[in-house]
Parts: structure tokens; sequence; C-alpha cells
């Protein structure tokens, strides 16, 4: 072959997988160690067209990435792609105009007919119009909790939070941390959260968290949570860490008992080898109230005025909910996929256990899609605030949170 030939050849193989190649800067706060090999599933589903994902993660969690995201989006220099939770948290940036209308992708792949719970696509949608590709979903509603420290401390694993409350002294006589809680708002929120759903009921926690109904609040159910919660912030008392998975590594090496936090802790004990039902234990709904959140991630896609990145956008929304991808992400995130319609071949007992909750219907909204973000960020505030101040008693932060539910819209 000529020379020429050849190079002729090689231009068309390129051009072939590169003509539309488009390089995307997807926005996340995905950094724990489950949470990066998830993400990495992305980004090799999305070079795997041809294209490239530059990775734009953030560390210090969502409530730290958000507004960095945000005045990227409003400064004029927006990602081409942003993980947000679904629901409230998006409302201004669409209001303003500045997502695309992905309304189209949704219709030509069929997102009415496959995401499922509805809620989900619902969360994406104003007026008619869609403005995210929801990825998972993720619930808060689980506790975890190491074997190995149940058996050092020579108590059987509890099977509800009242047995967790009253095995609590036997840990901490073996010098072990009942309960791992960081440092940040958003943990012992969301944690107060869990607690509420589970030991209050789901129709008080709807009454509180939809009807925003502050009497309900100052009633017995809640009394109930609000002392539990106190009594959690006694089983915290020895670990002092600040990530969330900083926690979890807690539970994962036995030093602390236990932990209630979302499900994307499964992504931890994985990658740590641990296994579901030998090296730890999963309670959804704290063992009292198996009921699960329908919560979760999804992309954005800011308004571009270039046609070539306007398609990739477009044709990366579409990607992230295609079977491989919905299983190969959900599986190493711990989260379920957003259609029913794939399998997940080799789920564990916790991931068996959330997917039972869900096609029994057992679900609930989540905070976030029923809360405004500065009502979240309120009760964020006033829950760390509490956890860090000894002398601030239930009946206290059981005032405050009423005064926010009342004011919430
Ligand atoms: C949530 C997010 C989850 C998980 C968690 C901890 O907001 O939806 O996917 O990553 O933060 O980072």
């Amino acid at each position: 072959m000529k020379l020429t030939t050849k190079l002729l050849a090689a231009t068309a193989i390129v051009g072939a997988g590169a003509a539309h190649a488009t390089d995307l800067e997807v926005m996340h706060w995905w950094t724990s160690g489950g949470e990066a090999n998830a993400v990495s599933k992305l980004a090799e589903a999305w070079d795997a067209t041809g294209n490239k994902w530059i990775d734009g993660a953030i560390a210090g969690g969502g409530d730290t990435a958000r507004p960095i995201m945000v005045s990227r989006i409003i400064g004029g220099d927006p990602p081409a792609a942003f993980q947000f939770n679904h629901g409230r948290q998006a409302e201004e940036l669409i209001q303003a105009g500045l997502l695309m209308d992905l309304t189209d992708v949704a219709e030509a792949n069929h997102w009415k007919d496959i995401v499922n719970p509805p809620s989900l696509l619902d969360a994406c949608t104003v007026d008619g119009k869609v403005y995210c590709a929801p990825i998972n979903i993720h619930s808060w509603q689980w506790m975890w909790l190491s074997d190995a420290a149940y058996a050092k401390a020579g108590v059987p694993v509890p099977t509800n939070w009242e047995e967790f409350a009253a095995t609590a002294p036997a840990l901490q006589a073996a010098g072990i941390t009942p309960l791992a809680m960081g440092g940040q708002s958003w943990q012992q929120n969301g944690a107060f959260g869990v607690m509420a759903l589970a030991l209050a009921g789901q129709d008080a926690w709807l009454k509180v968290n939809k009807d925003k109904d502050a009497t309900v609040v100052m009633g017995p159910e809640y009394t109930k949570v609000f002392e539990a919660f106190g009594a959690a912030r006694e089983f915290s008392a020895g670990l002092n860490v600040q990530d969330w998975n900083q926690a979890t590594a807690a539970v994962i090496d036995g030093t602390a008992g236990a932990q209630i936090m979302g499900d994307w802790a499964q992504g931890e004990f994985a990658m740590a080898g641990k296994v579901a039902g030998t090296d730890y234990e999963c309670l959804p709904g704290l063992g009292d109230a198996a009921i699960l959140d329908t919560g979760g991630d999804a992309f954005y896609f800011p308004v571009n005025s270039d046609p070539a990145i306007t398609a990739a956008q477009k044709e990366l929304a579409a990607l992230l909910l295609s079977p491989a991808v919905q299983v190969s992400f959900n599986s190493a995130k711990g989260s379920l996929p957003i259609r029913g319609d794939v399998d997940l071949t080799t789920v564990n007992e916790c991931t068996q256990k959330g997917l039972d909750l869900l096609a029994a219907g057992k679900v609930v909204p989540a905070g976030t899609e029923l809360l405004s973000p500065d009502t979240v960020t309120q009760l964020n505030d006033l829950m760390t605030e509490f956890w860090s101040t000894p002398t601030m008693t239930p009946a206290e932060v059981q005032k405050q949170y009423a005064d926010i539910i009342a004011s919430a819209t």
C-alpha cells in the first residue's frame, strides 16, 4: 500500500469514530472510593462512544459542590453536565432558563414507560418539560452494622433501633463507639430524617415533610424521635470524623458499631471486600419501619450555544438511562436502577431488600423532593447545632424544628 493510501485509510478510521467526538465536562460530588468507582463506569461508557468524559469531581459533599456548580453556571462558564439530587434543588436554575429542555430525548427514548417509580421522572419535570436524566434511586433509610464490633462486645447484632439502643452500653464498655456520625450538617439532619420515618411512622413523616404540619412536630410521635436523637448524640461520642465515608470506614473496621447512612455506604463496604450478611448487616428503616425514600441523583445539562455540544449532551443523557449503564453504575454505587426492566444479576442481600421494598411499593418521596433547598439548609444548621451543643435539649431542638416547618414552603 502506498503511504498516501495508508494515511487516507487511517484518517477514515479516525474520522468514523471521531467525526462527532466531543469533550464533555461533567461535575459531581462522587469522591469516596465507592462513588469514584461508580462514576468511572459512566466515564467508561461515554468514552466508549468515541467522545470524552472530562471529570469534574468536587470533594466535600453536595453542600460544598452545589454552590460551586451554580456559580459556574450563572457565571457563564457552565460544565456540560452536572449532578444534583433531582427534585427541588434545580428549581431556580430552571426558572432562569439556564438548563436544557430534554423532553425530546425523553420522548425518543420512552422515559415515561421505563422510569420506575414515575415520581423520579416527575421530579425532573417542570411545566410538562423534562430537565434532567435520573440515574439512580437512592435511599437514606438504612442502618449499617458491623458484625465484628458486636461480636467483640459479646452481644447479638441488633435487628431494630430499640435493640441498638439497649446494646449501646455493651459496645461502649468494649471501647467501641456505638454510632458513627460524621461532622457535616447534612449527615446529622439526614440521620434524623431516617429516625423520624422509622420511629414516628410514615403518616407523621409525610404530614411534616409534605404538608408542613408543625403541630405534628410538637406531637407525641415526633417527641419520641427527638428523644431518640438525643440518645444517638450520646452514642456517637468518642469518634471524631468529618466525611460520611470516614464514619463508614469506622463501621468497616469495627471501631464503631453502626452508621445511619444512605445506600451509597454499600459502595464502601464493597470496595473494602466486605460481604453483606457476614461482615456487615443492614436494616432498612432501622428495622422498625421498612420503607425507602426514593430520592436519587440526576444529571442536568446547562444550555449551550454550540450545536455539537448540545447534540453530545443529549447523547449522554440518553446513555445514562441505557440498560448497560444502569446496571454497571448502580451495582458499583449500591443504589437501585431507575428502570424496572434491567436485571441486577448478582445483588447482595441488602440490595435485594431494597428491590423487594421497591416492588412492594413501600416507598415515600425523598426530603429533597418535598422541601426547598432553603428549608433543608435551615434544618441542617439546626440539627448540627444540636449535635455539637451537649447542653441543648431535645425539647429545645423540637420547638425550633417546628418553627422551621411552620414557615416552610
Ligand atoms: C448524596 C448523593 C448520593 C451520595 C451522597 C454522599 O447527595 O445523592 O449519591 O453520593 O450524597 O456523597
